[in-house]
């Protein structure tokens, strides 16, 4: 049986690799700080544990896997990455498991690896424009990510890269474009403008005023976590090392999607526009080379997604209230 690793096993896309990876037929062990907040694990197996420490690392990858994701990081929404508040504990956290799971690996022969970039490590310079963003792959250099989230994301591509041409590892590098959908965070902190917005417009009534970070006018993608699952397994599994984008290149306003979450909900809702966490001004997938390399690109509209992902959030506010 064909067995693989999941780190960050207890996090949002973590959870739903594990359970693609089970009903593909694979042996599965996660590891994480904590379980899956939503749903039981299906692993295997699985290890409640700290990444940065060698230790634990060395249990997780006690034996050969013929497939390890690494997606264990200690990332948020624009409200936990873009204050500055947490920006030394993302710096340290994240590289710490990218430097000890690669060593590890290494160490253990592991060949293939996938590693979870972002498209925060793309220069500010080219999303100024919110109707014109560059997020092609080549365009990541000269490098001025506006985040330390980004430049961590930077940083560690290229520790994977440098593994991957020093001591013979195959790595396969994906930069997520904002992926959203059921189980994923939809408060305290750390949620992305969809989850926030799901649950802003579940909890209001008709002529309620709900709050935006922001003018509303800045731009992004978000992909469906069933698209962004496929491409991670069609890359993990490809000659292709990437680094490459795996989002959508359905872009919106964020006036735009607050307003699709009111058509999913049947409300009518009006926007307070708040100082707050904006991020870049514009930021939109470009998925030329991944139709080219893996002739693959999402396809189902943003409103679909947004429809499952809001009757998923309004369960959870329903069932607790
Ligand atoms: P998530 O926060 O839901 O999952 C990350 C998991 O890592 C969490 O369960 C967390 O407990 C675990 N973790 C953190 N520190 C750990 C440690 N020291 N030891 C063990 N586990 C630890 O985030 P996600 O949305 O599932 O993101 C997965 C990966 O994809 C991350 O690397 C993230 O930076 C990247 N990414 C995600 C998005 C997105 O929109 N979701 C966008 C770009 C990049
Ligand atoms: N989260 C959130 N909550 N965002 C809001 C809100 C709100 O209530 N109101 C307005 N926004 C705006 C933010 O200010 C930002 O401009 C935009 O919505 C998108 O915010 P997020 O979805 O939180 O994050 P992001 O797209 O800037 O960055 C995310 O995607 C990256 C990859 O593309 C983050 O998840 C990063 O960690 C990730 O790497």
């Amino acid at each position: 049986m064909r067995k693989a690793l999941v780190l960050g096993a207890g996090g949002f896309i973590g959870s739903h690799l594990v359970k693609r990876l089970k009903k593909d037929g694979m042996w599965v062990r996660g590891v994480d700080l904590k379980f899956p907040e939503f749903s039981e694990t299906v692993a295997d197996d699985f290890i409640q544990g700290d990444l940065r420490d060698m230790q634990v690392c060395e249990r997780a990858v006690d034996q050969r896997f013929d497939e390890v994701y690494q997606l264990a990081a200690d990332m948020g929404g624009a409200g936990y990455i873009f204050t500055g508040d947490n920006d030394a504990d993302i710096m340290y956290n994240s590289s710490m498991i990218n430097l000890h799971i690669l060593e590890t690996c290494k160490r253990r022969n592991i060949k293939r690896i996938f590693y979870s970039s972002s498209a925060c490590m793309y220069p500010e310079y080219n999303q100024l424009d919110p109707d014109n963003p560059n997020c092609a792959e080549d365009s990541a250099y000269p490098a001025n990510p506006d985040s330390e989230y980004g430049w961590e994301k930077l940083f560690s591509e290229r520790l994977y890269l440098a593994y991957g041409r020093n001591h013979g590892m195959e790595p396969r590098i994906a930069r997520f474009h904002n992926i959203f959908g059921e189980e994923g965070t939809y408060e305290g902190g750390k949620e992305k403008a969809p989850a926030a917005f799901c649950r802003k417009i579940a909890s209001a009534t008709d002529g309620d005023t709900i709050e935006m970070w922001g003018d509303g006018a800045q731009t992004r993608s978000f992909l469906h976590i069933d698209e962004c699952i496929e491409a991670v397994l069609r890359l993990t599994r490809s000659e292709f090392q990437g680094p490459v984008n795996i989002g959508s290149e359905e872009m919106v306003t964020i006036n735009q999607l607050a307003g699709m979450v009111m058509e999913v909900a049947g409300k009518n809702l009006e926007i307070n526009h708040i100082p707050g966490p904006e991020g870049v001004r514009g930021r939109n997938s470009d998925n030329t080379l991944i139709k080219d390399k893996l002739g693959w690109a999402p396809s189902e509209p943003l409103l679909e997604g947004l429809r499952k992902t809001y009757q998923w959030v309004e369960g959870r506010l329903h069932r607790r209230n």
